[in-house]
């Protein structure tokens, strides 16, 4: 038996990372992304290929982690409903998908955990100029957790979510410099977060032996933002 872990979002900078971290703690790592480098490459709005990856692992599948997410911009009165349709369809129905995916094969073997990446944005609502479908897909994806976790409870799965704030990365990198120092001025730390802390993170919630009692939690990763 090997332990397998999906990483859905493979090729950005949080799923390259959690790759990379979980390979060397000797995971075998399948990432599935729209582009390269992935192991897999694949939709997660394609749920039906989310199910066929999770069962072609069956039980060696003990930790999925739904990273795959887009950021879109827009504001309320011109946020337009095409990025509303498609960063919904992407964080959150894609989100389910893997849940969905991970669950049903998690139930029929012994067990295992789902990690999802929420987001601040879905706890406080998205910041100044993020479209609103943004915060409100990942409040979607925090409601998911839990519900995947009150099901799991009794069958070994534990589905917990991070709820990170702005990370530096290129994700962040897509939003104007002046805005990035004034979030990093306005952090508690001073900052902005790191990839690594949120991979940190992940890893626990992913590991029985560390974070067993842990479940339907969102796990706050922001240096303290209010
Ligand atoms: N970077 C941040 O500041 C930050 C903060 C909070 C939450 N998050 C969340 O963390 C996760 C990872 O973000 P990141 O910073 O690594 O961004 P990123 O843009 O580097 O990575 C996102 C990855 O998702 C992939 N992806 C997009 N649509 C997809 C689809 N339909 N199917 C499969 N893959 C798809 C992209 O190709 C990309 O490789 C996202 O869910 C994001 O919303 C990021």
């Amino acid at each position: 038996m090997s332990r397998t872990a999906v990483i859905t979002g493979a090729a950005g900078d949080l799923g390259g990372a959690l790759c990379a971290a979980l390979s060397a703690e000797g995971w075998r790592v399948i990432g599935v992304d729209i582009r390269p480098p992935a192991d897999i490459i694949a939709d997660v709005c394609d749920a039906p290929k989310l199910a066929e990856i999770a069962a072609g692992i069956g039980a060696d599948l003990k930790l999925w982690v739904n990273a795959a997410g887009v950021l879109g911009g827009g504001k309320p009165g011109v946020a337009d409903l095409d990025t509303w349709q498609r960063l919904i369809s992407i964080n959150l129905t894609g989100t389910y998908a893997g849940c969905e995916a991970a669950f049903s094969v998690m139930r029929a073997s012994e067990g295992g955990r789902i990690v999802n990446v929420g987001s601040l944005a879905g706890q406080v609502g998205g910041a100044p100029g993020m479209h609103p479908a943004y915060g409100a897909s990942k409040a979607g994806v925090h409601a998911l957790t839990k519900t995947y976790a009150q099901a799991g409870g009794r069958h070994n799965i534990r589905c917990n979510a991070v709820a990170p704030g702005v990370l530096a990365g290129s994700m962040a990198s897509s939003q104007p410099e002046a805005l990035l120092a004034k979030i990093a001025r306005g952090n508690p730390t001073g900052r902005l977060g790191q990839m690594s802390e949120v991979v940190q993170a992940v890893l626990f919630l992913g590991d029985p032996e560390r974070s067993d009692y842990i479940n339907g939690a969102i796990l706050p990763i922001n240096g303290g933002l209010r």
